[in-house]
């Protein structure tokens, strides 16, 4: 029985300080490496930045155990690690398509030409495929001891709001793989995982690479298209909700990600789907994903058509409306803002002249601070009061248990725009609420 493989996380975001802890937490000796001095104070002082449930107390129950510590010392991450995780963010490419590779290949370049034994790198952001490949010249060309340092690709699936337990617990583990000694590494790393009967799938670099964008493509699709079916059924007088019920007891299809509403947002399946898309068009292989543009062109969609809902329940002009926003994050169980459509919304009714006020029970914060021209209240009934209309946006399980009839008793207009489907439009209707949700009568 050989000695724990030594970790070091390269990146402190969401996806490497979850990794670190949950690494630390299955006993590895861990070191967490960022740039940024702040994140690494915080954590390093016990402090998840961001919001995660469970993760704090996970933090906290792992610093105690000494496994775990956080620098900005990339001399002491080098000198640590037999593994190292390469977790940076790899964000869409200011007004374009492509995702920007700055941050991986910046620790990439920061790492390599202090690696003077062999060590095995592994790639866990999200990339266009053919990154590692490029990135195993660069490590080659840079790193002291040249071949003997390998790259690996492992993504990372886990969802923000499930991160402890999709990184404990995965579905899948996904190894891309140029060696057997590097499969053996990775192996070692995530030995409590596998054998808690974790499937893992052994492959070459580039295919573990598209794992992932194929994946996010694919759950992207499916909230589209029952989108798409949604849009049908507002030109027929069809019921969305019906017909998702009863393509989900089809098993083949099912009923995860078939939840038609106002359409996906957050930090990966928007700029994943074009990332993958203008990644395909550049290799010359665009033809066979350019349905992922109509997924977006769908995504998009569902947030003017929620518009039209609160414009025509209001008499055809917002200018000068009250309308109370519920929901600011992309999904509720986050703080996350990227990408959310709640704030596309809430922005775009606010540049038509309504009187917008927005209410999260987790995102206000990051919401000031990315869009202080809008105005925010305390809770649901504070942003509600005198309201013209009430509009559900991101479906927190506080806005799902609201009682019509306290919420009557402060707004103006009995009226509500359901972009979740998280109410029971029967049952707020029979309380006197003119009740109108996407995709159905
Ligand atoms: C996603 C993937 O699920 C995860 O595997 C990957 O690693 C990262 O991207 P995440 O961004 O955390 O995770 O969010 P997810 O829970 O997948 O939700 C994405 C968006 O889709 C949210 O805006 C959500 O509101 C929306 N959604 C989800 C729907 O509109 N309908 C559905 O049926 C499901």
């Amino acid at each position: 029985e050989t000695a724990l493989p030594r970790i070091t996380v390269i990146g402190t975001g969401y996806l490497g300080a979850t990794h670190a802890i949950c690494m630390a937490s299955l006993g590895y000796e861990v070191v967490g490496l960022d740039t940024d001095p702040r994140k690494i104070e915080r954590l390093q002082s016990g402090e998840v930045p961001f919001f995660e449930p469970g993760l704090p107390e996970l933090l906290a129950k792992t610093m105690a155990t000494g496994r775990l510590r956080f620098t900005t010392s990339v001399e002491e991450a080098a000198a640590h690690g037999d593994v190292h995780f390469i977790c940076v963010g790899t964000p869409q490419k200011p007004g374009m398509d492509a995702a920007d590779l700055t941050y991986v290949d910046a620790s990439v370049t920061a790492l390599a030409p202090l690696l003077d034994r062999k060590v095995l790198v592994v790639g866990k952001s999200t990339v266009p495929v053919g990154t590692a490949a490029r990135l195993t010249g660069l490590i080659k060309e840079l790193a002291p001891a040249g071949d003997e340092v390998e790259l690996a690709w492992n993504p990372e699936f886990l969802r923000e709001g499930f991160a402890v337990e999709d990184t404990l617990r995965p579905d899948r583990l996904v190894f891309g793989v140029a060696s057997d000694w590097a499969r053996e590494q990775l192996e070692a790393s995530f030995r409590p995982i596998i054998d808690n009967d974790t499937p893992v799938v052994v492959t070459d670099l580039a295919t573990a690479e598209l794992v992932k964008v194929a994946a996010n493509s694919f759950l992207a699709t499916k909230i589209s298209y029952i989108n798409a079916m949604a849009e049908i059924c507002e030109a027929t007088g069809a019921d969305v909700r019906h017909l998702a019920k009863a393509l989900a007891f089809d098993d083949r299809i099912g009923g995860r990600f078939l939840q038609p509403g106002l359409g996906f947002g957050g930090g990966c399946l928007p700029k994943d789907i074009r990332a993958f898309a203008s990644r395909a068009e550049e290799i010359g292989v665009g033809q066979a994903v350019s349905f992922l543009r109509e997924v977006d062109a769908i995504n998009r969609r569902r947030r003017s058509r929620t518009i039209d809902l609160v414009r025509e329940m209001v008499g055809g002009q917002l200018n000068g409306k009250k309308v109370a926003c519920l929901g600011a994050a992309f999904k509720p169980n986050s703080d996350d803002i990227r990408d959310a459509p709640a704030l596309d919304v809430a922005r775009t009714m606010h540049g038509l002249g309504a009187n917008v006020r927005v209410y999260d029970p987790a995102a206000l914060d990051n919401a000031r601070r990315a869009y202080p021209e809008l105005r925010y209240g305390t809770s649901a009934m504070d942003v509600a009061a005198d309201a013209d209309v009430v509009v559900l946006l991101t479906e927190w399980t506080e806005f799902r248990e609201i009682e019509p009839s306290a919420l009557a008793s402060v707004v103006k207009h009995r009226r509500i725009v359901d972009g979740r489907h998280a109410l029971d439009a029967e049952f707020w209707r029979a309380e006197g609420w003119e009740y109108r949700a996407l995709g159905m009568p």
